[in-house]
């Protein structure tokens, strides 16, 4: 399947008016997936937020855009596996070079000439980049990225973001997304643990931001600032639901960080999308430290981080026992190696203008769609990266989407299912090289079609 090709599987039948009725209608053997999943896996469950109400939909394959689950339904993909597919499924070049790795192994004692040229086409793109290293997963990125700061500061405290998504370790598992009751002072926000059984270091040990709010982030940060090791920062907020960060915010982290002697860590696992040199090159702010992961790996495992030298030094072991040991018996995989590489040699700065070109479009279209339905929606993102929220006023951070109504982005995601359009249950997506008009214009005429049961159901 190519992009703007017709032929699909079956369309969901239109059975009934209400989104979650439609949803459970069409698909029946996701449910006994989930049910059948549930005797073996907590809650049928290995991946929290894909966990949703009443069960999440099971796939069977992807093509170029396009999903089909296990029922035969057919989607259209806006989530990429959560952005990390931005050549859509099953890319033929991405998969001739996984086959040819494949061929010559898998998994090797020692270095391989596809990390050298990884490396190097990575540093050769994003300018910041001196050296890096590869992980399995961006969680690991940032782990080691936030270790070396310590080790190369002397200092404990991490600063992160209110909202923000860096993975699933201990001192960034808080304040990811707290309840409002919970979250403290909006200028001056509360240490949130997001789960259970983290260390109470790791949750006193952070020091918590208002995502572009200047004047508190200065204050906070001018009164911590001698015990900050790290600032780590998404240039967009991916799991608040992609709320892109003001330039003169990162300008600001930047500022400060340097006067103070922080490492100023962006976390890009998202937004490295949105130009050809990640948004580093968009919003031309150079960070100490980047974590890439999801979209880099061309689809497989894979995480970097780098950046200075003069921090990377600290994982060198050829002098014996580095600073920073980063072991990893998956570290640096060879087939996900040459999966992310074809992947970023695919994204040309052609593929990145029209990636974002098209964003543009689909944000337009999408603010018309609900706009026609009566909605508030606020259409938040930057490039191929889109949130959507129900809400009436501006969204700048997470603080701002508290207030959403949660149970109307629910219908949606249910609704657009119904309709053929699969999004993050969360309200949010992304756009691959494989979308093309005739999706945007699927997806938005989708959404006219669900808007208005959305309306009927609205509360208050
Ligand atoms: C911004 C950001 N950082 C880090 C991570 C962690 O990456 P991974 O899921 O590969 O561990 C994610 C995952 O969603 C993310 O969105």
């Amino acid at each position: 399947m190519t992009t703007g090709e017709t032929t699909q599987r079956r369309q969901p039948a239109r059975v009934a008016d209400d989104p979650a009725e439609r949803y459970e209608a069409i698909t029946a053997a996701s449910r006994r997936c989930a049910c059948d999943a549930a005797a073996h896996l907590p809650g049928g469950d290995s991946r929290s937020t894909l966990c949703h109400p009443p069960y999440p939909l099971a796939f069977e394959e992807g093509r170029g855009c396009r999903v089909v689950d296990l029922d035969g339904n057919e989607l259209l993909d806006f989530t990429g596996n959560h952005t990390s597919l931005i050549h859509g499924y099953g890319h033929p070049r991405i998969l001739e070079a996984v086959a040819d790795q494949l061929g010559k192994g898998t998994a090797f004692a020692g270095p391989t000439r596809a990390q050298v040229a990884f490396a190097r086409q990575l540093c050769e793109r994003i300018e910041s980049l001196e050296r890096v290293r590869f992980t399995s997963s961006g969680t690991e990125a940032t782990l080691q990225s936030v270790r070396a700061a310590r080790a190369y500061t002397g200092r404990q405290v991490i600063a992160k973001i209110e909202g923000g998504y860096n993975g699933s370790w201990d001192e960034v598992m808080v304040s990811t997304h707290p309840r409002a009751e919970q979250a403290g002072d909006r200028e001056r926000p509360a240490s949130v643990p997001a789960s259970e059984g983290l260390a109470a270091r790791a949750v006193s040990d952070v020091l918590v931001l208002p995502f572009n709010d200047e004047a508190s982030t200065r204050r906070l940060l001018e009164e911590h600032g001698s015990s900050v090791a790290a600032v780590i920062v998404e240039p967009v907020l991916g799991s608040a639901g992609m709320i892109p960060a003001d330039a003169s915010y990162l300008r600001l982290l930047r500022e400060l960080a340097s006067r103070m002697g922080i490492v100023l860590i962006f976390d890009e696992v998202i937004s490295f999308r949105v130009a050809h040199g990640g948004a580093e090159g968009h919003y031309g702010v150079r960070p100490d430290l980047t974590c890439l992961g999801k979209a880099i790996g061309g689809g497989f495992p894979l995480g970097v981080v780098g950046g200075r030298a003069e921090v990377m030094e600290l994982f060198d072991p050829s002098g014996g026992q580095p600073r920073v040991p980063h072991p990893g018996s998956y570290n640096a995989n060879p087939v996900s190696l040459v999966a992310g590489s074809a992947s970023l040699e695919l994204l040309t700065e052609e593929a990145v203008d029209r990636l974002n070109e098209n964003g543009d479009a689909l944000r337009r279209g999408l603010r018309a769609a609900f706009g026609e339905a009566g909605l508030a929606v606020q259409v938040t993102g930057l490039g191929s990266l889109f949130g959507i929220h129900f809400l009436r006023h501006p969204v700048r951070s997470y603080r701002d989407t508290l207030a959403s109504d949660k149970g109307l982005r629910h219908r949606l995601f249910l609704g657009l299912v119904a309709e053929g359009v699969l999004i993050d249950p969360r309200g949010a997506g992304c756009l691959s090289t494989a979308t093309g008009q005739a999706e945007l214009d699927a997806f938005a005429g989708a959404v006219r079609r669900v808007a208005p049961s959305l309306a009927a159901g609205r509360r208050g």
